[in-house]
């Protein structure tokens, strides 16, 4: 019998968190084997926009908080690196656990990287082949490094070949963020989020935006004018990202269309429910093309790519490029897409955090680690 594992997960930002919390309780589930430390960046700090995901996950507090907040993205880089190190150092944990593509999870991975801890990347393997987004470069350097590549989309094993990782890294082990939806399912179902807002079920339209190229400059007045014409047709619902609030108050932009309904940036189980009841979804996140994916509900996706091409092809998700007139064209492109069926694609099914788990716990770890070597590009 071995010792038992350490393992630490690294979170920071919104979207870390559905995709972590399933392999937190899937690590809890073999005490003899892992002990587990939650470390939280700081990266996102606004109650709505961390607190309430891990409380509603059921994690609760982390045990280790970084407090890093807003800054400049090597400023915010530096910051989450100088300050999990010693961390690090202290713990000296058998593998750090990364998730996504934000500034957190590069920060974390370089740091473990540069101690000799071995790393292991949810979600690895996606590209949008856009090198201008700050999160293609957060994945194509985490992946390069990580020991543990756990992919839940088919094209990843061709991307990370491409980039000369060696297949003996890569772990096609499923979607852990459908985990959180499969597990969140009934509570979601429960929540009615639509009629308690008045919301009649499939009558309305749910929008996130945040991308810097999109609500940092100009286009996000043409986004608003657009949104503002639709919402004459339908309701839009529209849960705002601070980015996005800040930016509009910047730019001097508001809604007029009294079908507008802008609202704070919702819990999640709030979220999900609002998006399960809606006609349609428009987007520039990546996490909502996958769960419109699961959930069966046309996404439009304003962006000239995707990291997430399957969701385009099982039908859920059409890219309508960073053009945002061509929002004025939803309404119509959600009656077309309505009589699509969604296919889910395969390890995104509720039990993706078990395999990831099992790998990790077959996989030599620590410094006496056995892992596969980094392959020749090619080779
Ligand atoms: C980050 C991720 C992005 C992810 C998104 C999800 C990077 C490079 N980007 O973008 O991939 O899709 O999170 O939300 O890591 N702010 C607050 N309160 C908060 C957090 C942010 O007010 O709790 C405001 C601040 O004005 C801040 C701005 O939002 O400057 C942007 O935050 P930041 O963490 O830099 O990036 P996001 O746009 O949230």
């Amino acid at each position: 019998m071995g010792r038992a594992r350490h393992v630490i997960s690294v979170v920071g930002a919104r979207p870390n968190f559905m995709k972590t919390v399933p392999v937190i309780a899937a690590l809890q589930r073999r005490p003899d084997d892992v002990r587990h430390t939650l470390v939280h960046t700081g990266q996102h700090y606004d109650d709505a926009m961390s607190r309430i995901f891990l409380e509603e996950l059921g994690v609760g507090a982390p045990d280790v908080m970084l407090s890093v907040g807003s800054a400049s993205h090597a400023v915010q880089t530096a910051r989450v690196m100088e300050r999990i190190e010693p961390v690090m150092t202290d713990l000296k944990p058998d593998l750090v656990l990364v998730p996504g593509d934000v500034n957190s999870t590069l920060a974390a991975a370089l740091v473990a990287s540069k101690l000799g801890i071995a790393i292991g990347h949810i979600e690895a393997g996606l590209r949008s082949f856009d090198r201008t987004m700050p999160e293609e470069i957060n994945r194509v350097l985490t992946d390069q490094i990580s020991d543990l590549l756990f992919i839940h989309s088919p094209e990843a094993r061709r991307n990370l070949g491409a980039e000369g990782v060696s297949p003996d890294r890569v772990h096609a082990v499923g979607n852990t963020m459908i985990d959180t939806l499969v597990a969140m399912r009934a509570r979601i179902g429960e929540m009615h989020a639509a009629r308690r807002r008045g919301l009649e079920a499939g009558s309305y339209l749910v929008v996130t935006l945040h991308r810097p190229a999109l609500v940092d400059g100009r286009l996000l007045a043409d986004a608003v004018a657009a949104l503002d014409a639709v919402a004459a047709d339908m309701p839009v619902v529209f849960p705002i990202h601070p980015r996005t609030d800040a930016s509009m108050k910047r730019q001097g932009l508001s809604f007029r269309s009294p079908g507008m309904r802008v609202l704070e940036p919702l819990g999640y189980v709030e979220f999900l429910s609002l998006v399960q009841d809606a006609a349609g979804v428009l987007t520039d996140s990546g996490g909502m093309q996958e769960e419109t994916t699961y959930l069966g509900i046309p996404c439009f996706t304003l962006r000239d790519n995707t990291e997430r091409p399957i969701t385009c092809e099982v039908g859920t998700n059409v890219l309508l490029g960073l053009a945002p007139e061509r929002i004025r064209e939803v309404p119509g492109l959600i009656e077309q897409a309505r009589a699509e069926p969604a296919e889910v694609p395969p390890g995104w099914d509720g039990a993706a955090a078990e395999r990831l788990v099992d790998v990790l716990l077959q996989a030599g770890l620590g410094r006496d680690r056995d892992l596969a070597p980094v392959g020749p590009p090619g080779g």
